[in-house]
């Protein structure tokens, strides 16, 4: 019997997680034949060396340990690519997918009635009770809402994580995926040229059985994001549109900050287009409010623009901030000197000076996506 099915698992942090589930995935998908592929992100919790410990009894477990990269749906993408199995699944490592469904998914897709097969937290009969958590429940309904819009792909959970394919079917399209985010379904879906035929599973979703989730709030997000990748994907970087929307936000942010602190705070008053106040107080009260425009910046890029690679806890936070405000001080000296440079080549104002603001952006992104978000 040759190999029918690889089912791919992401993992972050998910060491206590694995020799359970490669059991139930052995109980479940008897008389198959089958891998699975654990495609780790370098976990500080080992998780990589329990899935090789795994491994070396049973050699239908593989790993893939990606070293300085992060991200759900390029992990997906890379273990899907990675088999030689006819058939693919993308499942959570977390207990939350139950493995019984594989068979029928299988089954479905091997008929030749499918190319899809997925699970469904939504579908008539599905149920996420065991999840515990109401509020998920209330975002991923809105979130799906506005992508079935948006994609125009009619699905009742199409965030979903649980789904399986024809490998031939991803990879006539992997290179045209954005790998960005969580929401991989919806961009094979969205992305693919003939329309696929879909299967719905209802699913039980569980509750996670060990560790804790890492897309907690980033639910909220993902209809923009894919919104993005819809609209502006295949023009700009959808990574690169959402920096430079939330850096646009950071515009409106500082001239807020500035002026909450020159009336509120300074007690100047705004006559005739100019501030009351002396040079000093608006550049202290300028500086203050670029401070906040840059943390503004720092804390949305990292729950929206590298939700993926989001980082935690006070000491990482720290960090990134301080990188960050280093990287945007060079940017500032990128965008002030460019355009200094047009303006002496007798470039006009406004060119110049939106050059300046776009250098200083494509500067910004890729120091950012390198040395704060970079590991
Ligand atoms: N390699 C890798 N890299 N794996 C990751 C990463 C990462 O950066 N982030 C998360 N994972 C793995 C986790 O270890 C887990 O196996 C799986 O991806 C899902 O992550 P969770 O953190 O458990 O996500 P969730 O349960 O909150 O989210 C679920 O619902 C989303 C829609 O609301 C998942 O099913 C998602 O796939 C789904 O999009
Ligand atoms: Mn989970």
């Amino acid at each position: 019997m040759s190999l029918q099915l690889a089912v791919v698992m992401p993992t972050f942090n998910e060491r206590k997680n694995l020799r359970s589930l490669v059991e139930r995935l052995d109980k479940a998908l008897t008389g198959i034949v089958w891998e699975a592929i654990f495609v780790d992100d370098n976990s500080p919790d080992g998780t990589a060396d329990e899935a090789r410990a795994l491994s070396l009894t049973d050699p239908r477990v593989r790993v893939i340990e990606r070293i300085g990269r992060r991200g759900l749906s390029s992990a997906a993408i890379e273990g899907m690519c990675a088999t030689a199995a006819p058939v693919v699944a993308v499942m959570d490592a977390d207990h939350q997918h139950d493995p019984n469904l594989l068979p029928g998914m299988l089954a479905a897709i091997e008929s030749g009635h499918y190319d899809v097969a997925y699970a469904s937290r939504f579908a008539e009969g599905a149920s996420t009770e065991e999840w515990g958590r109401p509020d998920r429940v209330k975002a991923s309904g809105v979130a799906n809402a506005i992508a079935r819009k948006v994609t125009g792909v009619d699905l009742s959970d199409p965030m979903s994580g649980y789904f399986m394919l024809r490998a031939q079917t991803l990879r006539a399209d992997a290179h045209r995926l954005s790998g960005v985010g969580f929401k991989i379904l919806l961009d094979i879906l969205a992305t693919v040229d003939t329309p696929l035929r879909v299967k719905e599973f209802p699913m039980n979703f569980a509750a996670r059985a060990e560790g804790e989730s890492k897309l907690d709030r980033t639910v909220v997000f993902e209809f923009l994001i894919g919104l993005y990748d819809k609209w502006l994907g295949r023009i700009i970087p959808t990574r690169f549109a959402l920096f430079g929307t939330v850096g646009a936000l950071g515009v409106v942010v500082q001239f807020a900050a500035l002026w909450f602190l020159l009336s509120a705070v300074f007690g100047e008053r705004f006559v005739y287009g100019h501030w009351s106040s002396d040079e000093t107080t608006f550049n202290i009260a300028n500086t203050i409010a670029a401070l906040v425009a840059m943390t503004f910046n720092f804390v949305l890029n990292n729950e929206l623009t590298y939700a993926d690679k989001r980082l935690r806890g006070p000491k990482e936070l720290l960090r990134g901030w301080f990188q960050f405000g280093l990287t945007c001080s060079l940017g500032l000296l990128t965008n002030i000197g460019a355009t200094a440079a047009l303006k002496r080549m007798h470039v006009h104002d406004v060119l110049a000076v939106l050059v300046g603001i776009v250098l200083a952006a494509v500067w910004n992104f890729a120091l950012s996506s390198k040395f704060v978000w970079g590991k």
